[in-house]
């Protein structure tokens, strides 16, 4: 049973969460239910801090990488506990901001930002851009240039080294579409981009393997590749300063896996940057990580209610709860494993293998597809462990089902700071069909005729052109 933090069976056979009895919770805000233990969040983020003290490294940021989980009050506690924040998009920029975290300790990722958010990002004036491409570099100087200013970025490198980890988390190999590649030179090239753009200031390098990462190998080799590329943009004279390993440390989400403490990820990163930087004669940079799911993953539960049933006789056995793939797409999407109890019946054997199944219209919407549980009834709370990072955070309307609610439980007490959707709201944004306030395209209702087209008004006799006949052969048309 993977019971973390705070989290213990009561004596009434209950699972409790922050001194919170669960099926109380559930009883209170309803299910699916996002629930977090706050302390364990908390230890989670100082296990980061003493790391580095242990290490001796006093110049260092530990970086949330909030797209694991990115809300108001997730980014007030990280900041509490003196993280720094990583956001991705425009909205998480936002987020942060209306969280009221300092701009300067906000930095920005992404392969594609848009103008609008590079604007939005530099005019809120935060810490640094982490630059992913060319293109981005033009933008960079274009819009700081027209507001006479100097923008600090990093630049994301694919070091190529290839994380043991699902393809699809994983990043710093070369064929990815992040960043610029080490291998082929272009690394280098955005080198000598930069010194070549006056409103641009590089003041460090980053690279992200992946993620749920349990080998500390390929983080070593990628600080080893960066520090090698560090020192090259030295020699141009940058005013390099930060080494950025990402994030990407593993977790337990059953009892197969066998995540590292983060004590000696650190430990590995902070001996690596310091042995290849001390071989080259360069002083130690800053060292900064990115941690998103150590952070969230393992203070997050879900509850849900379960409802029907179906046995298919020497088969299997499914239970269905009242979510599935649009609070937790992770095993459609990577075949994620999850353990779960039903948190009203902790203290039971649990003796039946069963199916969890979410509610939506897919037949691939699994939770768990084995998971030992007291003979489930309906009414029944089950409890999934691990579910902090990138649950909520990659939420689906699929069905048109409405984001679950999020609480925060600490000593005994629960706060909700995320409120359930409604149907309404996921039908807010539509409107009715009609054309009285349509917008009238400029050009008319149809292209301008080109040679060979039909004259206007005979619209109706196009055929259409997956069903166009073509050839010698075809048919003249009527
Ligand atoms: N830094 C960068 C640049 C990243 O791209 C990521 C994650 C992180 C930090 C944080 O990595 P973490 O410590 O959370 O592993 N949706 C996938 C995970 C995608 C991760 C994307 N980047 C999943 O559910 O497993």
């Amino acid at each position: 049973m993977n019971l973390q933090g705070t989290m213990q069976i009561g004596a009434d056979g209950h699972l409790w969460i922050g001194g919170c009895d669960a099926v109380w919770l559930a009883e209170q805000f309803g299910t699916p239910l996002f629930v977090y233990d706050e302390q364990l969040l908390r230890e989670r983020i100082r296990a980061f801090h003493a790391a580095f003290r242990a290490a001796g490294v006093e110049r260092y940021q530990v970086a949330y990488a909030s797209k694991a989980f990115c809300t108001v009050a997730m980014c007030q506690l990280v900041t509490e506990e003196g993280c720094t924040l990583d956001v991705v998009s425009g909205g998480e920029l936002y987020t942060a901001l209306s969280a009221g975290v300092h701009p300067s300790r906000i930095h920005m990722h992404g392969n594609n930002k848009s103008r609008e958010e590079l604007e939005y990002a530099i005019d809120a004036r935060i810490g640094t851009i982490v630059a992913d491409n060319f293109y981005e570099l033009e933008l960079l100087e274009e819009i700081a240039g027209r507001r006479d200013l100097t923008v600090e970025i990093l630049l994301r490198i694919a070091p190529g080294v290839a994380a043991h980890t699902h393809e699809y988390i994983s990043t710093g190999q070369q064929d990815s579409k992040f960043g610029f590649d080490l291998e082929s030179g272009q690394a280098r090239a955005a080198l000598e981009a930069v010194q070549r753009l006056p409103h641009v200031r590089l003041v460090g390098l980053h690279a992200h393997i992946g993620s749920q990462i349990f080998d500390s190998g390929g983080f070593v080799l990628a600080v080893e590749r960066l520090a090698g590329l560090y020192e090259q943009g030295m020699a141009l004279g940058l005013p390099l300063r930060v080494l950025n390993a990402g994030g990407g440390f593993g977790i337990r989400y059953t009892a197969e896996d066998d995540a590292a403490p983060i004590t000696s990820h650190i430990r590995a990163i902070t001996d690596a940057v310091r042995r290849s930087f001390a071989a080259r004669s360069l002083e130690l940079p800053e060292i900064w990580v990115e941690p998103g799911r150590s952070i969230a993953g393992p203070a997050g539960v879900t509850l849900y209610t379960v409802g029907s049933q179906k046995e298919i006789p020497g088969v299997r056995r499914y239970v269905a709860v009242d979510g599935g793939m649009t609070d937790n797409p992770r095993l459609a999407l990577y075949g994620a494993r999850y353990e779960a109890v039903l948190a009203n019946r902790v203290g039971e054997r649990a003796d039946t293998v069963c199916s969890v199944a979410g509610k939506c219209c897919e037949t691939g919407d699994m939770v768990i597809w084995d998971a030992p549980l007291p003979e489930p009834r309906p009414g029944d709370i089950l409890a999934v462990f691990a579910t902090g990072a990138y649950n909520y955070s990659m939420a689906s309307h699929y069905n048109r089902i409405p984001h679950p609610a999020v609480v925060f439980v600490r000593d005994g007490r629960a706060t909700l700071v995320v409120e359930r959707e409604t149907w309404a709201d996921v039908a807010r944004f539509d409107r009715p069909l009609s054309y009285k306030a349509a917008y009238a395209c400029p050009q008319g209702r149809y292209p301008s005729p080109s040679p060979g087209s039909p004259p206007e008004g005979d619209a109706g006799a196009w055929t259409p052109a997956s069903s166009a006949v073509s050839g010698p052969s075809a048919p003249a048309r009527r």
